[in-house]
């Protein structure tokens, strides 16, 4: 199967802004890299791009936008096992695809090998998806200091469960599992080379690393050496590289530091899906870049405010969820502070329609001021771990136990 891009369900042509159509320039910066098609199992994606999965972000509405620039895998926020087996309503959402998204991709997440391995058969049996992701990364305290998430790893018996009932199960349907892992605890308990060596051996078809320690969170830099180490480690798996790509010129730079097969975008298209076509011009070797002025950043915005109230099928919730992805995209463009506080409490489409009409829409696109890290950042905070968890590689019963909750309420990675 090959990864296409799609034509919008919601008309772009209706948005009161025009088609939201990005103005492109050809930059004298770009740069250029020819990469072969990722190859994931028996799924071919043209262009070797991914969309990180985040939650609250990477749902139907969101991935349509960035699929319309350009192509890649898109994945889903993260659904926990348990929840999805126990047909959630919140989940099923989540795992929902539009019709024409393809390939669809799927992130679970689960500290249990049998609830990982229901999931993944329910995504076989009920066609959900063409591929699973399995997220280690999560650094959320209370996921960590239960056992889950990226203090997971760790335990080698517990991830070797996990990661084989998912294989085991998408295998008799066919489709991939890749995992997505950070470098470890912290700089004295990495587990990256040895996870990515299990997953591996059990059969993953593709190993994701975030270049970020659990205790980082997520501060500081992404260690790309790291990456170039685990790509050098498994030379028989795709090796993806994820972390700090905020522009298509960091992505090219990524794969000729580390030699990965592809990247992995996460904050850096927060506010900005037209970085995707940025991506695939870059590896397809041509030089435009997307330059969006206001207007064209307005219409987007509508858009997606339809595109979240359309899949709400409620329109103030559509409305509610814009409001976080308003300051992303106006991060860098000369929008006035009280503009920027009322598109914050907007409700309704015909509110929003009207306070972005308040904007200067002939604004051209500002430059750097939009390019560069956005998003979430932080600083390092000690891991939450449970008691003893570092004592031993493998999983105590009584840690076993504290796992169980390690499920409940997530969300992030
Ligand atoms: C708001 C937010 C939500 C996230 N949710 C998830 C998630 O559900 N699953 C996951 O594996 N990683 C999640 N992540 C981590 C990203 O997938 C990615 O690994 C991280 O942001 C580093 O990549 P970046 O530097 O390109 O942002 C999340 C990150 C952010 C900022």
């Amino acid at each position: 199967m090959t990864a296409t891009t799609a034509a919008p369900v919601v008309d772009a042509a209706r948005t009161p802004f025009g088609p939201g159509t990005v103005e492109t320039v050809d930059a004298d910066e770009a740069v250029v890299l020819d990469l072969p098609p990722l190859r994931l199992g028996n799924l071919t994606v043209d262009v070797p791009v991914v969309l990180a999965p985040m939650a609250g972000v990477t749902n139907k509405a969101f991935r349509r936008l960035c699929r319309e620039h350009g192509g890649g895998l898109y994945v889903t926020e993260m659904v926990t096992a348990r929840a999805l087996v126990e047909r959630r309503e919140k989940s099923l959402q989540i795992v929902h695809h539009d019709a024409d998204e393809t390939p669809r991709s799927v992130q679970i997440y689960g500290v249990d090998a049998v609830n990982v391995g229901k999931a993944v058969r329910m995504v076989v049996e009920e066609d959900i998806a063409d591929h699973v992701d399995l997220n280690f990364g999560c650094p959320v305290p209370k996921v960590t200091k239960r056992g889950g998430g990226s203090a997971l790893p760790w335990k080698t018996d517990l991830f070797h469960a996990i990661v084989s009932a998912a294989v085991r199960e998408a295998d008799r349907g066919g489709i991939p599992v890749t995992v997505k892992t950070r470098m470890g605890i912290d700089d004295d308990h990495l587990t990256y080379l040895e996870a990515g060596r299990m997953a591996r051996d059990i059969g993953v078809a593709a190993v994701t690393l975030h270049g970020r320690t659990l205790e980082q969170h997520y501060s500081g830099t992404a260690d790309w050496s790291a990456i170039a180490r685990l790509r050098e480690a498994l030379p028989d798996v795709p090796v993806l590289g994820n972390g700090d790509i905020w522009s298509a010129e960091d992505a090219v730079r990524m794969v000729e530091k580390t030699g990965v097969d592809g990247v992995v975008i996460g904050r850096g298209c927060q506010g900005r899906p037209w970085l995707f076509g940025d991506l695939q011009a870059a590896f397809d070797g041509r030089r435009d870049r997307a330059r969006p002025g206001l207007r064209a950043v307005a219409a987007t915005i509508y858009r997606h405010a339809q595109l979240l109230a359309e899949q709400n099928d409620d329109e103030l919730q559509g409305l509610r969820e814009i409001r976080k992805h308003v300051a992303w995209y106006f991060k860098g463009y000369p929008v006035g502070g009280q503009l920027r506080a009322q598109l914050a409490g907007v409700e309704t489409l015909d509110q929003l329609e009207e306070l972005l009409n308040q904007l200067d829409l002939d604004q051209p696109y500002p430059g750097p001021a939009v390019e560069g890290p956005r998003g979430r950042a932080g600083n390092p905070k000690k891991a939450a771990l449970p008691d003893r968890w570092l004592e031993d590689r493998l999983i105590h019963d009584d840690q076993r136990l504290g796992l169980v909750d390690a499920e409940l309420d997530v969300s992030g990675g």
